[in-house]
């Protein structure tokens, strides 16, 4: 299992000054509706617990005023939490001084926003740049790294401009790239996508799936939108008037929705679209290395009554496969003379709608990989169908 990257345990967060009256008034039972009312205070977060894994997509989603920036921005420090802990790597940041902040914020959770935060008066390269000028950072390095986040996000050849030369996908790369340049383990993105039109923004989802897939770094990403949650989510959180209402993987959601709200919020959206491959499929229970002794895969693939397994080198990446019947009764060493290349893959953000046809055209199980074509999972057709149906 992987590490936890960010705990958040009963979080709550008051808005206003007699912060404990409305701690006091939630702990009787009132509402957030009630409290406002009788107090003119705000909720933004009640009793919040989530834990982020590390290397996760965690998508935040729920009606305005739901409470999700007031959440996010938690994670760094720009609200302060009224009670409970937020933890990064197993530290409660909350009771972080100024220095311990400015080096999280500087080093380890990135923020991009909704407008795109770009300075007008500087080109592009120069917008990417400026996190890392206030470090004082080496003119040559800086462009360096600046260049690397500029092609990442697909904007190599755009350096010499200027923000207003730029469509509003273009400005919201140029903010990505910024948020990059740090190298930050944890990037925190507030409906980054939101003000965008259909097409670019569609266009936007497939480039950070892209990213996400080459550099595993724990994003957490907020959005009204259901659609586009369940589209970029590893794991999903539903909330409402403050609340965790539910938290899972998309297909939790249709499988087991927690209440009628859920079901309501999930009624027109087609799986087979949103639904990811990453999100449906399972680890392999066998994985043969390259090299490996032919007798020791023979008897692991007995022992768990397996007729195949797929095969990687020694980094993870996938090679091939190899079948118990072909592997037994002969005199090899090793299983390398046995490893089949005749079969399917399929990236791990790809969507359930993509992977039909490749299921179809393959006796073995389709095996899943990232975009360093790492082995990551297997998905069988039965796996897509019990997941559609
Ligand atoms: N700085 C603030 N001062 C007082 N109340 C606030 C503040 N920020 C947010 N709130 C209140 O907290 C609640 C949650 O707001 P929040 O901005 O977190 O919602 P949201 O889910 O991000 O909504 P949206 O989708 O519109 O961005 C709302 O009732 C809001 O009025
Ligand atoms: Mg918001």
């Amino acid at each position: 299992m992987a590490d936890k990257k960010i705990e958040i345990k009963d979080l709550t967060l008051v808005f206003g000054k007699d912060k404990n009256t409305a701690l006091k008034m939630l702990d009787e039972g009132f509402t957030i509706q009630e409290i406002r009312k009788k107090t003119g205070l705000a909720v933004g977060v009640n009793n919040i617990s989530i834990d982020i894994e590390e290397g996760e997509m965690f998508v935040i989603v729920g009606l305005s005023g739901s409470g999700k920036s007031s959440l996010i921005r938690c994670m760094n420090m720009l609200n302060v939490p009224t009670r409970g802990e937020l933890l990064i790597d197993g530290e409660n940041i909350v009771d972080y001084g100024k220095d311990q902040l400015r080096e999280l914020r500087r080093h380890k959770v990135a923020m991009v926003f909704q407008h795109f935060g770009l300075l007008s008066h500087r080109t592009v390269l120069h917008n990417v740049q400026f996190g890392l000028e206030v470090q004082n950072i080496d003119e040559t390095q800086r462009k360096k790294k600046a260049l690397e986040a500029i092609e990442l996000v697909g904007l190599s050849g755009w350096e010499d401009y200027f923000p207003r030369q730029l469509s509003g996908g273009m400005k919201q790369r140029v903010g990505l790239a910024r948020a990059l340049t740090n190298e930050p383990e944890i990037l925190l993105m507030d409906e980054p996508f939101s003000a965008l039109d259909p097409l670019i923004r569609r266009e936007m989802q497939k480039e950070l799936l892209s990213i996400e897939d080459y550099m595993d770094k724990t994003i957490v990403f907020i959005t009204h939108d259901m659609n586009e949650a369940f589209r970029l989510g590893d794991r999903v959180a539903l909330l409402k008037d403050g609340e965790l209402i539910q938290v899972g993987k998309p297909r939790d959601f249709f499988e087991n929705p927690a209440n009628d709200y859920v079901e309501a919020f999930i009624e027109d959206v087609d799986k087979s679209r949103i639904l990811r491959v990453k999100t449906i499929m399972n680890k392999p229970e066998i994985v043969a290395v390259k090299g490996q002794n032919r007798e020791e895969v023979v008897r692991k693939l007995s022992d768990a009554e397996l007729e195949y397994c797929y095969v990687t080198d020694n980094k993870g990446n996938l090679i091939g496969y190899v079948e118990l019947e072909k592997l037994m009764n002969n005199q090899m060493e090793t299983i390398d003379k046995f490893i089949e290349t005749n079969y399917k893959e399929i990236n791990r953000n790809a969507f359930l709608s993509d992977v039909w046809t490749k299921l179809s055209e393959s006796d073995v199980e389709v095996a899943v990989t990232d975009k360093r074509n790492r082995l990551r999972g297997i998905i069988s057709h039965e796996d897509v169908a019990k997941a559609l149906s």
